[in-house]
């Protein structure tokens, strides 16, 4: 089995065995597996935790003598934290059981690896456990997850209370539930270290739930769960005497699974709606990839599509992020497929997804290589950068075969016009690298605000229309270069604003986006545009479809991911393709 791979943002690994895994075109590599010297954040939340570095196989902890700001900062900055809140000394991050690995540590604080600071020698400890040291990152963009801070969950009953007292209790409890976790290390005889936890409950309470399997006769279960789910096993019961719980970032993938697991449909409903809702919230991306690989853990297609699209439409400050470097495979590769992929433009891509190969070296097969980056849309990448890719791409001679054949397409693609494309055999307008994704850099895009980039009329009310204008060519084929078309672009708030301009709105705001030449002679040419919604300046909250001219949007309900204050900026973006 691979659960060694799994960090500690792949959650759940129960029943991995069973479930079929299907990652059909990569190998099994998937999050290149744990090193040496490898460090985690333990028991936490999203940028928190007890530290906990990898060294022979096994995870182990970090005695606090000695730590101060300069090893906290080494071991946010390894984990590509932007920097260090403070050192937690005596906090309860649950309980650890492996190891001790180091103590009597002492970094510069320059050091890019904790395993690189000096120390006596692995494992030289007059430690215990209870002076573990944890440590808090700080994160970039929003600050709104770095407390972990919780969303109540209320849909309290009669008596909770006293329930809630019950349990707290365990008064004449008669059904025992015996959790179980795997720590990830091997003990001396080779098998994997278990550690348990008994919580004492009662029957009749959980006699609603028949898969907890407490009817007559039965006097307890066990029940295997990850580690990092074990923490929060507690609040799931609990849950089933008060129906509250506070969920937070680090709970809430437990928490969906456990009710999953034991059919408690009104938490795991309220559950997976809270995903949508934290997604934006997490700057460091470690919650939304995490969220995508439990999703493709348990087949949940819909939180899987839900996952992906967020990280789609945001994938330039995924690229920044702490989550990039350890990003699967897999989801990169369902990312390169995407056409709502929203990038400055293919060349960008292209370099990213050069970085990330360089980044892991050789754990990454040169076959698993050449798929990554010949799903580059190369017939899209902007003509200079086109001519100076085989001195400018890092990778052009590991693969020269490869970037060669593609490059060679792509002038084709560049040079010829769709009737002669088509004469060529091996030209299918179907195929994707003839497609556009979304393109945020010039010339195919722009942006309206309120406060800025507009222009104001005074009409009849005296209310302000915002409107701004965009000249594109009419394809991203070179030939095209010197065609160009001119766009208006407007936001409209007010039904007399539309009447005005001689347009139905259906409701408001909307955004239309009007050629102001006629298209006629570009027969063969269709545009596929869309508006962006960025919200507060720092993620992508919806992406939607001109139709006719017009994108009608229509208050919060409206919106994919969620947007404090409705404030957001109105990308316009124009996509032709040959149809
Ligand atoms: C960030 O945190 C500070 C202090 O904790 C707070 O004053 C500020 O409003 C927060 N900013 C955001 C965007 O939440
Ligand atoms: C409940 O009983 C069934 C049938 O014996 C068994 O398959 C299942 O694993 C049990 N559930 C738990 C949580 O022990
Ligand atoms: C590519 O390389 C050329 C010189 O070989 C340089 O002038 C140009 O700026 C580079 N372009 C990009 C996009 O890096
Ligand atoms: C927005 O949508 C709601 C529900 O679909 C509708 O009742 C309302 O009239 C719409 N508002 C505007 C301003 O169009
Ligand atoms: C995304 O990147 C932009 C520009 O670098 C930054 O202002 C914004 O805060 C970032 N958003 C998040 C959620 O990190």
């Amino acid at each position: 089995m691979h659960r060694n791979l799994f960090t500690l943002w792949l959650l759940l690994l129960l029943h991995v065995s069973g479930c079929a895994m299907k990652f059909n075109l990569f190998d099994r590599k998937r999050n290149p597996s744990l090193q040496e010297g490898d460090v985690r954040l333990f028991g936490g939340g999203v940028a928190d935790g007890r530290v906990e570095i990898y060294h022979d196989g096994k995870w182990g902890t970090v005695c606090d003598d000695d730590w101060d700001m300069a090893e906290a900062q080494v071991v946010c900055r390894q984990l590509r934290f932007p920097g260090v809140k403070s050192v937690e000394t005596g906090k309860d991050y649950g309980k650890a059981s492996g190891p001790i690995w180091l103590d009597d540590l002492k970094c510069q604080g320059t050091e890019n690896y904790l395993s690189t600071c000096s120390f006596t020698s692995w494992g030289a400890t007059d430690c215990s456990h209870k002076e573990d040291v944890g440590v808090i990152c700080e994160q970039s963009g929003s600050n709104v997850s770095s407390s972990d801070s919780p969303y109540s969950l209320d849909h309290s009953i009669s008596l909770s209370d006293e329930r809630a007292q019950l349990f707290d209790s365990a008064n004449s409890c008669d059904f025992s539930i015996s959790v179980r976790s795997v720590t990830g290390n091997t003990q001396e005889d080779g098998t994997p270290e278990v550690f348990g936890l008994t919580i004492c409950t009662h029957k009749l309470i959980l006699s609603q739930f028949p898969l907890f399997n407490a009817s007559e006769g039965i006097t307890g279960i066990t029940v295997d769960v990850s580690q990092t789910c074990q923490p929060h096993f507690s609040s799931f019961i609990r849950y089933i005497y008060t129906h509250k719980v506070d969920v937070t970032f680090s709970s809430v993938q437990c928490l969906h699974w456990l009710a999953y697991k034991f059919g408690v449909m009104q938490l795991q409903e309220d559950t997976a709606r809270l995903f949508t809702k934290i997604l934006p919230e997490d700057a460091s991306f470690h919650t939304q990839v995490s969220l995508y690989e439990y999703a493709v853990e348990t087949e949940d297609f819909v939180l899987q599509e839900n996952c992906i699209q967020y990280l789609a439409w945001n994938y330039q400050n995924l690229t920044t992020s702490p989550a990039w470097t350890r990003l699967s495979i897999e989801l990169l590769g369902s990312l390169l497929l995407r056409s709502d992929l929203v990038v400055p433009d293919e060349y960008f891509l292209l370099q990213t997804v050069e970085s990330w190969i360089t980044e892991k070296g050789n754990l990454i097969s040169l076959e698993t290589q050449a798929e990554l980056l010949s799903r580059i849309r190369f017939s899209m990448i902007p003509a200079k950068a086109l001519y100076n890719l085989e001195s400018n791409s890092s990778l052009y001679s590991t693969h020269r075969n490869m970037y060669r054949e593609k490059v060679l397409k792509a002038f084709q693609f560049n040079v010829l016009l769709l009737s002669n494309l088509m004469s060529n055999p091996k030209f299918d307008r179907e195929d994707d690298d003839y497609r556009t994704r979304i393109y945020t850099a010039e010339p195919w895009s722009t942006a309206l605000t309120h406060l800025q980039n507009r222009k104001v009329y005074r009409n009849q009310y005296d209310s302000t229309i915002t409107t701004t204008w965009l000249s594109t060519p009419v394809h991203n084929s070179l030939i095209f270069k010197s065609n160009t078309i001119r766009w208006e672009a407007n936001v409209f708030k007010y039904q007399h604003e539309c009447s005005n301009r001689g347009v139905r709105c259906e409701s408001f705001p909307s955004a239309r986006l009007a050629p102001q030449n006629r298209l006629t002679e570009w027969s063969n040419i269709l545009f596929r545009n869309r508006l962006l919604l960025m919200c507060q300046g720092k993620y992508i909250c919806q992406v939607q479809d001109f139709k006719n001219t017009m994108a009608t949007l229509n208050g919060t309900h409206f919106l994919t991911y969620p947007c404090p204050d409705d404030q957001y900026v109105y990308h316009f973006v124009v996509r032709p393709e040959y149809v």
